[in-house]
């Protein structure tokens, strides 16, 4: 069955090569699931062979892991290795069917990024973002073809969470937005179409719980009560390790995006923001006894 709101399926463009601007945590996932589900090959680009080795790196050690736990076996996970290639130059894109960015959440550094890209791929190439909260319209809107844009947006864990949020911006191209469901469908995920508002959906619905969480917190209530108050509730994970899991940073990111759409009906944490400065990666930290415990550095601020 087409999914709501899809282009006929045979529009959908064939995709033998895929691109990944960014080699970071995010882009490395994004890797992975391309190689390892489409049998494709992957190329990574970032600013710096240092960056570029890290998240090549991160990805063959994710296969390993794969291997460990007897997901894969050692033959398939060469294979997979094989496909996820790095370098500093976006000119290994100029092949490419469809190249995807997952670089900072900031939208002058997306547009420059797909500015680059589109100076060197092939026209029919496909431009996905993978923004959590920023207007694809405005990511795409300078480029020299717009329609070549769509919104392709994945979960953490990227491995394991079963979501894309397909975003159709006004131009998107009806042939692009075929291959995007093509994609996720070759990629085991389900797609949904959303329009192009902030944040789409998923992270709106998110970023609510989140945000009462650290209200009250902000409001003096601590941190690992807020959250720990919410164990019983049968979430897959408190809110707190949702944000350390996706990165403080971007979490508070997404905040401020719909705090600037929707006003107070989001709240962007001043607790939260103290922690980022302080270069604390989330609100827990592993206790020897296996645990978890809130680090020294997080109490100090909250004094
Ligand atoms: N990377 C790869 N695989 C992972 C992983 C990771 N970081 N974390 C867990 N997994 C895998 C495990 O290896 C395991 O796979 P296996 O069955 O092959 O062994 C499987 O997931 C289940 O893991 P566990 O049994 O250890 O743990 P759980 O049952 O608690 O499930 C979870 C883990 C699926 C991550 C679950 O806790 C969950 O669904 N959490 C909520 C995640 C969520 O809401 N994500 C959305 C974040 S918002 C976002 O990303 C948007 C962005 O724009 C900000």
């Amino acid at each position: 069955k087409r999914p709501a709101g899809a282009p006929e399926a045979k529009l959908a463009r064939p995709v033998a090569k895929v691109g990944v601007v960014g080699a970071g945590l995010m882009a490395g996932q994004l890797a992975l699931v391309f190689a390892r589900q489409l049998k494709v090959p992957v190329v990574m680009t970032d600013v710096d062979q240092a960056r570029v080795d890290r998240g090549v790196g991160h990805v063959h050690a994710e296969v390993d892991r794969l291997v460990a736990k007897g997901r894969i076996s050692a033959d398939a996970a060469n294979r997979t290795k094989a496909l996820v290639t790095g370098s500093v130059s976006k000119a290994e894109f100029a092949d490419a069917d469809f190249v995807i960015e997952a670089v900072f959440e900031e939208l002058a550094v997306k547009k420059q990024v797909l500015a680059e890209v589109e100076a060197v791929v092939k026209p029919e190439c496909i431009l996905a973002t993978n923004t959590s909260s920023l207007s694809v319209t405005a990511i795409a809107q300078d480029l020299a073809h717009p329609e070549r844009v769509v919104g392709f947006h994945f979960f953490n864990p990227v491995a394991v969470m079963p979501l894309i949020e397909v975003v159709r911006a006004p131009q998107t191209d009806d042939a692009v937005l075929a291959t995007a469901f093509a994609l996720a469908k070759g990629l085991k995920k389900t797609a949904v179409l959303v329009k192009d508002a902030p944040a789409f959906v998923v992270n709106r619905v998110l970023l609510r719980l989140m945000g009462e969480v650290t209200a009250a917190f902000d409001e003096g209530t601590p941190a690992d009560v807020a959250d720990g108050a919410l164990a019983p509730m049968g979430l897959p994970m408190t809110p707190f390790t949702l944000a350390e899991m996706v990165g403080l940073p971007v979490a508070q990111h997404v905040a401020e995006s719909l705090h600037a759409a929707f006003g107070d009906r989001f709240h962007v944490s001043a607790n939260q923001q103290a922690l980022i400065d302080a270069g604390v990666k989330g609100l827990w930290a592993p206790a020897a006894d296996g645990g978890r415990e809130v680090p020294e550095s997080t109490l100090a601020l909250l004094d």
